[in-house]
């Protein structure tokens, strides 16, 4: 049975969240909700956990308690096909995704389409490569190969791989991380359209300020373990926390 979120319905729900990793206490009670069609930004400075955070969420590490539905199921609890059934509606643009270097940008958008769905005709391939291409505005490098593309274009289609199958949610690692501000800007608007064509519901983990304000419906703000504010940006930022204030000051005043 398929379930369908409508607006506002929670697609991620994480609650009373804790991982650790011998000593290393990373996550300490994590709440975060997430509705369908929304963009949550998670924002926190390295090594707060935020990656921990989202490997959680497609499986790739459980937590030591909690629970953390996505999609309604726990995927803790999913083994087997079940969680590769929901990998498939996850869209994951990890930290520093890496494009197969020797294969043509339309052979690397191929590969995650003939690997999971079976029986689609070459046309049908085609036609999906070419419209998320389309999508993410870079049609003209279908016959390159990455070493050609630049910083930007290769996160471009980084992205494009992960939409290629047609995923409910994408979480993106640090979309920005790397690339000059104009570029920044151009993944910020590609994260913006991607949410209105495919209606996403998007995790995007940053500690880019810019980034947050422009995508983020919401703001969660990871520190010591815990969402300490969660809001728009304008609510999270409005305070006298210290912590919060500093890191503001950290990313506008460099
Ligand atoms: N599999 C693991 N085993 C042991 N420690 C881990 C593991 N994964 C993450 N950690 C530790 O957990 C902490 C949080 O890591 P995480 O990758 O989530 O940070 P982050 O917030 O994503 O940082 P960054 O902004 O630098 O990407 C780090 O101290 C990291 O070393
Ligand atoms: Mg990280």
């Amino acid at each position: 049975m398929e379930e369908d979120f409508k607006p506002g319905e929670p697609v991620i729900e994480v609650r009373d969240l804790y991982k650790s990793f011998g000593d290393l206490h990373v996550l300490q009670g994590v709440d975060l909700t997430v509705t369908k069609g929304e963009n949550m930004v998670v924002l926190g400075r390295s090594g707060t956990g935020k990656s921990v955070l989202i490997k959680i969420m497609i499986g790739l590490l459980k937590q030591d308690r909690g629970d953390c539905l996505v999609l309604g199921k726990e995927v803790s609890k999913l083994d087997g096909n079940d969680l590769r059934d929901l990998r498939l509606k996850i869209g994951f643009s990890f930290q520093n995704s890496a494009l197969y270097d020797s294969m043509t940008v339309r052979e690397n958008l191929e590969f995650p389409l003939v690997r999971n769905i079976k029986d689609l005709t070459r046309a049908e391939i085609n036609e999906q490569v070419e419209s998320v291409l389309d999508a993410v505005g870079l049609l003209q490098t279908i016959n390159q190969v990455p070493a050609e593309l630049s910083g930007g274009q290769r996160k471009r289609i980084g992205i494009a791989r992960t939409l290629i199958l047609k995923p409910e949610v994408m979480l993106y690692d640090e979309p920005t991380a790397g690339l000059d501000p104009i570029t920044c800007l151009e993944i910020n608007e590609l994260i913006n359209e991607v949410k209105e064509k495919y209606q996403t519901t998007s995790i995007i983990i940053t500690h880019d300020l810019t980034c947050a304000r422009e995508t983020g419906d919401r703001i969660a703000m990871l520190l010591d373990g815990k969402f300490l504010k969660t809001g728009t940006f304008e609510e999270v930022f409005d305070t006298d926390e210290e912590r919060i204030k500093s890191f503001y000051d950290y990313n506008f005043i460099q």
